[in-house]
Parts: structure tokens; C-alpha cells; sequence
């Protein structure tokens, strides 16, 4: 079974209202709902006191249609009864504000009393419905990623902090806290980041990063522990949000989930939402796979994209494209926020399977013609690896965009997103992987932008290369070491002599200054005094103060190739860069020859192939087998609508008919 659905909120409705939700839900071909992800205030309407009489109800209304149950523990909203019992468990800002209930996400993640009502709630859960039939899958909290400052949170940083370093000797080492007079000579002294006179200490910010990604798994696993023992079998997960502000390192958590669950949003409409929707499954889908574990997309928006100011419908099939996207990256499914849109709340016009014009609406129609098509698919394998990774972590994105760098234009998300972005478009199929992983695999690795590398890292990146392995790394790579500091002689200290540069000087760039280079391309945000020490210039600036100078290389290292952007290319140039380097490599792209805008994604297995049409013209593509949308068969080549696709079953080419 696919999961297909969304998040159910019934307590947010009368009763009379569940029985057409299921109608609606079986019409719709659902599978699998989430229920009662902020229902705390409705479950335990006062300390101790449960009523769960309400959730008995649903969960046989859902289980008597078929319907499986993906049940939340609430964790994520405390009640007001909660907060103004427990002051102390209000989340402090760093400015030193004391948050109120009347949100969500009003918590502190280190107090004991949020713990303690935080194991409460899930032990009344996992033993009410720990056996309930339609139980499928526990979802803990929601989107963890609450920051606090307080003092709760100050005494739990220091506990970390000292096992991290042992010594307050150490922690002053590593925070370099000669600097500005910062040495430490108590534990209780050193405190979390809290607004300050003005530049805070990068490694105190960092590592107070570090500290809440293992403060929040520490919430998630032991409601986990709980969870499991009530009911022994049945997968716990929660659901990972991606954006900057989430201080959760997601290739950790895991390896601690039964399932790897995602939230997407796509930031912009069109093609960009079609591009953040492949990073989003590739980036899912690695993690998954590093961990050993399966991944499902938990949440993404029915109707529209959410631009930060303004909510624009999805075109016609994109929302079916989309979800594809997903389960042909290997999401055991696809599922929504939300089912119903409630007719209250602060999220009263986010978009829902069952919008507020009801049923009668294209995106009710739509999500029951995907639920249909689901229903004829089954699990997919992930794709075969293409031999192209990229790069990813989490540490050296918070300490690379931390205070006092030389520009603040160098994000390493964007950094990463154009990396992918220019090699999905030329059809490759594209893994993330961590710095100290085994990347033997890879015929090309790219690094784009990463500022904090551990010595580990760097030895693995030099071995890779060493071993044959192909890699471009990007400028504001291998600056730092594993606590924040400088690696000195040069820059990028890790990686010198692998890339055969030396780098004396950044020339960082105005957003509206882009440099010339002799190739014809230009460059943006970033710009380097930069000297060969054993590497070929395969482009140099034009102009300005760095006219002449190299600005990308090539080095031959043993059996290997280093490659070095020290500016960031334009799309064009950076596509034809990245394309050249994977195909010099021994890469190649799903299927030769597609149009721009078409997305191949072949599952590693024997499943189908998904061919996504994200342009808006017809066009054809070479396929043979049988197109599970449309039941026919496909000889030579399929048609796909515009904005259309086909899921070609293929007929293996290697059996020819005699
Ligand atoms: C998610 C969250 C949901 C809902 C949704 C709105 O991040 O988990 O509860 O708020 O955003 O887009």
C-alpha cells in the first residue's frame, strides 16, 4: 500500500461532519490518515484528566472504512492549562522575552515539567491505541525545531558542552575565547546565545546548534522509547521541516526514525517549485538511504505554493506531478496538509484535499484522480544512483552562515540548490551524501560552498580523489575546521593541495557587481585572489582587480580530478561545467536526449519509469513498455501532455524478441 492522505483534524469539527470526511476519503482513494497532531487541549482537556472518547470514535470510523491511522502524539501545542501551570516551560527569545501560549510551538524543549507532560500524553496514547487495529504508524510531535534560551535551556547546554569538551580549557580553545576577553572559568558561566552588545562568538552559536539538534532528538526519542513499548512493531517517525531556521541536523535524526518523513513546500510557483520538489525528494531519499531506512513525503500543500507573501494555485497536474516526483524517488507515499480546510484557526486558508468550496472543486477532483493512480502503484524502489553526489551538511551550513564571515551573500543552501538544480535539469539523477561517507560509489562528487570540513572530511575527500574519484568544489569550501576556526596558510586550508591552489585573498562581491570572465560567462556573489600551486586555470577573470587571474581550475590529483569554482557561475555556466565534469567522469543522464523541463527518474529495481512533463507543450519521449496511467502500450514512444506524464513500465531491451 501507498500511503495516500493527509493530516485529519476532527476535533476541530462537530461529529456530524467525521462520516462525510470518511465518504469523502474513500471516494478520494485515501490509505492512511494523520490524526491528532494538535489535539492535545481536546485529549487531555486538564492535567490527568483524558478524553479520548472522541479519538475512540474516529479511529473505528477510519479503521471500519479501510482507512489507516497515523497517530500523532500532540506535542507540538501544549494547552493553555499547561502553560500557566508551568511558566517556566514558555520558551525564552534571546532577547530575553518570555513567550505566551496562543500559537503553537510555545514550548521550551529543555524543561522538565514540558518533559514530563510531554511522556505523559504519549504513554496515555500508547497504552489506549497501542493495539488499535488501525494503527499504522506513530508520528511524534511535529516539525521539531522550537529555540529557547532560558535557564532551563542554559544548565542543559552546559551539561552538553561539558560532555562534549571535558575541560572548560578545551570549550575556551575551541571558541577562541582569548577573543574579546570570553574565557570561561566556570561551567555556569557559559551561557546560550542571548542578544548581546554585538557580534556573538560563532562557535558558541554553532555549538549551541549542535546542542539543540541533540536536545530535540532527546525529546524525540524518549517519546519514542515510550511509544515502542506499548506498542512493540509499530514504526515511530516524526516529520523533518526544511528551511534555515530548523536547528535539526536530518541526516542524524535518521537514523533514528522507522521511516524518514519529510515536509515540502515549495517556495515559488512553476518551474522552481518543480526543481525544490526534486531537491527536497533527493535530499530525503539520501538520507533515507545513508540510514538504511524508508522515506515517505508526511506533508506538502494540495493547492497552491506558498510564496511567503502570497499563496498562487498549482497549475493544472501539478500537484500529480509533484506527488510522482516523490514516489518515484522512492516516498512510500504521499500525503498532504491537510484534509479538510477548517473554517477557523490561523491556517483557515491554507489549502486542503477537501478545499472550503467542498467537493465540488478541482482540487478535490484532482487528489481523487491521484489517489486513483496511487492505487494502481505500488512501492517503488529509489533510482539508480547516476554516480553524481552531492555533498551535504548540516554543521557546516550553520557555521558557514554564522556572524563575521567576508560576505553574508554565500548562502550554502543556494549553494546547494544550484548544484542540483543545473545537473537535474540536464537529467542526472543526483544523491546527497554526507562528507565522511564512503563516496567510492561516485564518479563525480560536488562540494558546493563548505565552510566547516573535520579533518576526517578532508582525508576522505583526498582519498576519494586519490582513488579516481572526480570532484568540483566550490569557493568557501574547507575554510574551517571542526570547531569554526581558521584553517590557516592559505585558503581553503583543507583542501590546497587536493586543488592545487592556494587562495591569498576573497574578493566577495556586491549583489549587483557580477565579474567577467575569459570564457564569456560571468560570476557572482564571490570572487578570489587565487594562485596555482599544481593546477591548469580553465577560466580567468576578465576586468577588475582580479583581470587575468585564475577563476576556475582544474587539477589532475593521482588518479583523480579536482575542480575549483571560485566565484559562483551563472546557471548556464555552471550547467555546462558540471555536465562537462560528470560526463568526463563516466556519468550519464537518465535518458539521453530530453527536452528541457521533462524529468526521468528510474527506480533502481525493476519499476517503472516516471516521465514528468513540467513544460507547457506536448512533447515526445522514447519509451517502450506499458504506461500504468493510461493502461496502453508504449512502442518507441510516448506522448506526454503538456504538464502531463506516463509511468512506463519497461520492456527490458535487453530481450529482444528473436
Ligand atoms: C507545516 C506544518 C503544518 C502546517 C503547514 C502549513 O510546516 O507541519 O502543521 O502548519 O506547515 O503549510
Amino acid at each position: 500500500m501507498l500511503y495516500y492522505g493527509g493530516d485529519y483534524n476532527p476535533e476541530q469539527w462537530p461529529a456530524e461532519v467525521w462520516a462525510d470526511d470518511v465518504a469523502l476519503m474513500r471516494r478520494a482513494g485515501v490509505t492512511a490518515v494523520t490524526v491528532g497532531v494538535f489535539a492535545w487541549a481536546r485529549l487531555e482537556p486538564a492535567e490527568g484528566r483524558y478524553e479520548f472518547g472522541w479519538l475512540d470514535r474516529v479511529l473505528g470510523l477510519l479503521h471500519r472504512a479501510g482507512i489507516r491511522v497515523v497517530l500523532a502524539t500532540p506535542t507540538a501545542s501544549p494547552p493553555p492549562w499547561f502553560s500557566l501551570a508551568h511558566p517556566d516551560a514558555l520558551p525564552v527569545t534571546a532577547e530575553g522575552v518570555r513567550l505566551c501560549h496562543g500559537s503553537r510551538d510555545t514550548y521550551c524543549v529543555s524543561a522538565p515539567a514540558y518533559r514530563a507532560a510531554c511522556r505523559r500524553i504519549a504513554r496515555a496514547l500508547a497504552t489506549r491505541y497501542g493495539g488499535h487495529p488501525a494503527l499504522e504508524l506513530w508520528h511524534v510531535h511535529n516539525e521539531y525545531g522550537t529555540r529557547c534560551h532560558c535557564e532551563h535551556v542554559a544548565t542543559a547546554f552546559q551539561r552538553w558542552l561539558e560532555d562534549r569538551y571535558d575541560t572548560l580549557d578545551r570549550l575556551n580553545e575551541a571558541w577562541s575565547a582569548a577573543f574579546w576577553s570570553q574565557w570561561y572559568g566556570d561551567w555556569a558561566q557559559v551561557l546560550p546565545p542571548r542578544a548581546t552588545q554585538y557580534l556573538p562568538n560563532p562557535t558558541q552559536l554553532l555549538d549551541f546548534r549542535r546542542f539543540l539538534s541533540d536536545e530535540l532528538l532527546a525529546a524525540f526519542t524518549e517519546q519514542r522509547a515510550i511509544l515502542r513499548e506499548f506498542a512493540p512493531g509499530v514504526p515511530v517517525t516524526t516529520n523533518f521541516a526544511l528551511g534555515d531556521w530548523v536547528p535539526v541536523d536530518h541526516a542524524r535524526w535518521a537514523r533514528e526514525v522507522d521511516i524518514v518523513a519529510i515536509d515540502h513546500y515549495p517556495s515559488a510557483p512553476g518551474r522552481t517549485a518543480d526543481e525544490e520538489t526534486a531537491l527536497a525528494g533527493d535530499l530525503a531519499r539520501s538520507w533515507a538511504r545513508a540510514a538504511g531506512r524508508p522515506w515517505l513525503l508526511m506533508e506538502q500543500a494540495p493547492g497552491v505554493v506558498y510564496t511567503g507573501r502570497r499563496m498562487v494555485p498549482k497549475a493544472p497536474g501539478q500537484l500529480a506531478r509533484h506527488s510522482l516526483a516523490h514516489v518515484a524517488r522512492g516516498s512510500r507515499g504521499v500525503m498532504f496538509f491537510q484534509w479538510r480546510a477548517p473554517r477557523g484557526g490561523a491556517e483557515r486558508f491554507h489549502a486542503a484535499m477537501v478545499p472550503h468550496a467542498g467537493p465540488e472543486s478541482r482540487v478535490y477532483r484532482e487528489a481523487c484522480e491521484l489517489g486513483a493512480l496511487l492505487g494502481r502503484l505500488s512501492t517503488v524502489d529509489e533510482p539508480a544512483s547516476a554516480g553524481v553526489a552531492i555533498l551535504w551538511d548540516a554543521q557546516s551550513w550553520w557555521a558557514g552562515e554564522g556572524p563575521g564571515l567576508p560576505s553574508a551573500d554565500p548562502r550554502y543552501f543556494d549553494a546547494v540548490a544550484a548544484a542540483h538544480r543545473v545537473l537535474w535539469r540536464a537529467g542526472f539523477a543526483i544523491d546527497f551524501a554526507g562528507p565522511e561517507e564512503d563516496l567510492s560509489g561516485y564518479r563525480l562528487v560536488v562540494v558546493p560552498s563548505l565552510y566547516l570540513v573535520t579533518d576526517a572530511a578532508a582525508d576522505n575527500l583526498r582519498g576519494y580523489v586519490a582513488g579516481g574519484g572526480h570532484l568540483v568544489v566550490s569557493f568557501f569550501s574547507g575554510i574551517a575546521d571542526a570547531d569554526a576556526q581558521v584553517r590557516l596558510g592559505g585558503y581553503p586550508g583543507a583542501f590546497r593541495e587536493l586543488l592545487g591552489i592556494r587562495v591569498e585573498e576573497f574578493h566577495p562581491l556586491a549583489p549587483d557587481e557580477p565579474v567577467a570572465l575569459s570564457t564569456g560567462d560571468s560570476g557572482s556573489v564571490w570572487s578570489e585572489y587565487l594562485h596555482l600551486a599544481g593546477a591548469e586555470a580553465v577560466a580567468s577573470y576578465a576586468g577588475g582587480p582580479l583581470d587575468g587571474l585564475p577563476a576556475v581550475t582544474r587539477h589532475g590529483y593521482r588518479a583523480g580530478v579536482a575542480w575549483y569554482l571560485s566565484t559562483r557561475l551563472d546557471d548556464t555556466a555552471h550547467g555546462r561545467l558540471l555536465t562537462g565534469a560528470a560526463h568526463a567522469a563516466g556519468a550519464a543522464p537518465v535518458c539521453a536526449g530530453l527536452a528541457d523541463g521533462v524529468e526521468a527518474v528510474r527506480p533502481s529495481g525493476d519499476g517503472p519509469l516516471f516521465l514528468l512533463n513540467h513544460t507547457d507543450q506536448p512533447v515526445t519521449v522514447p519509451a517502450s513498455g506499458v504506461d500504468l496511467v493510461t493502461g496502453r502500450s508504449v512502442d518507441g514512444a510516448v506522448k506526454l501532455s503538456a504538464g502531463g506524464f506516463a509511468i512506463v513500465q519497461e520492456r527490458s531491451p535487453h530481450i529482444d524478441p528473436p
